[in-house]
């Protein structure tokens, strides 16, 4: 067939990468996601007092361009976060709360149920639709910090990424003197790309690193190695 012949639906259009499996939609998930300690899920409206514990603390703040919330504003935010259950346009996020197994929620008991804690949560952003580019984010309570915790969340928010939405590349932005964010990303196998020079406004005009992973480096990363 000549490239005249050649009907719409055989042309390719160079402009569109390969596309990443949306729309994503929370309600699909069938079951949680499990690492060694902790469980991933969506966020619930109910977590809004875990999360509270670590919003309202400075240090956690400190590079997150979030505003210092009351109980009551963290848990409007919390009700607003949990209800983005759907990836499909650029801008669109989902967060998964990271549930320790075996840590009592501070939220007041309900009945004799009891709930384990959200420790922390992990966002998965679209970044670009039509570059296949999804943008990874994390916080953990710091209390909890320095065992790890961090990392073995977000490792499996990135294999989900990858396996289910399937962006050609992940990145993070980190202000530049998030030093504990800048290691995660190293932990993860993510690249340093670059810099961006006063691209935030937060107290101030901050820098950002740009950190990336692309899929080819993920999938080569955890490819057997021949015996
Ligand atoms: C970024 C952040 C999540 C990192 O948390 P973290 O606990 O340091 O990260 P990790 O889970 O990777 O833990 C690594 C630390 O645990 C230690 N550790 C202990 N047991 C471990 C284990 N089993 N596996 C890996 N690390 C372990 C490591 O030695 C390391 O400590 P070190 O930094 O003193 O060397 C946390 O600092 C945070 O929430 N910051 C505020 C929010 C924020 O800035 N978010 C980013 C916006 S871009």
């Amino acid at each position: 067939m000549t490239d005249e012949l050649a009907s719409d639906a055989d042309a390719v259009d160079v402009r569109r990468a390969p596309a990443m499996a949306l729309p994503f939609d929370a309600d699909s998930l069938t079951a949680p996601l499990r690492t060694e300690r902790m469980t991933l899920r969506p966020i619930e409206p109910d977590d809004s007092d875990d999360i509270w514990e670590y919003q309202r603390l400075p240090e956690v703040l400190r590079y997150i361009p979030w505003p210092p919330r009351s109980r009551e504003e963290a848990h409007v935010h919390t009700l607003k976060r949990a209800g983005m259950r759907r990836l499909a346009e650029n801008g669109d996020a989902f967060h998964f709360a990271m549930v320790l197994r075996g840590e009592r929620s501070t939220a007041p008991v309900v009945g004799d149920r009891h709930r384990d804690r959200v420790v922390g949560d992990v966002m998965l952003r679209i970044s670009s639709t039509q570059h296949a580019q999804l943008e990874l984010g994390w916080v953990l309570h710091p209390a909890f910090q320095g065992r790890g915790l961090a990392v073995e969340a977000t490792r499996e928010a990135v294999r989900f990424a990858f396996e289910v939405i399937a962006p050609h590349r992940l990145e993070a932005h980190v202000d530049v003197r998030n030093v504990a964010s800048a290691a995660l990303c190293r932990r993860l196998g993510m690249r340093l790309e670059g810099a961006l020079v006063e691209d935030v406004w937060y107290d101030g005009w901050q820098d950002s690193e740009i950190y990336g992973l692309l899929r080819r480096e993920w999938e080569a990363e955890r490819a057997p190695t021949p015996a």
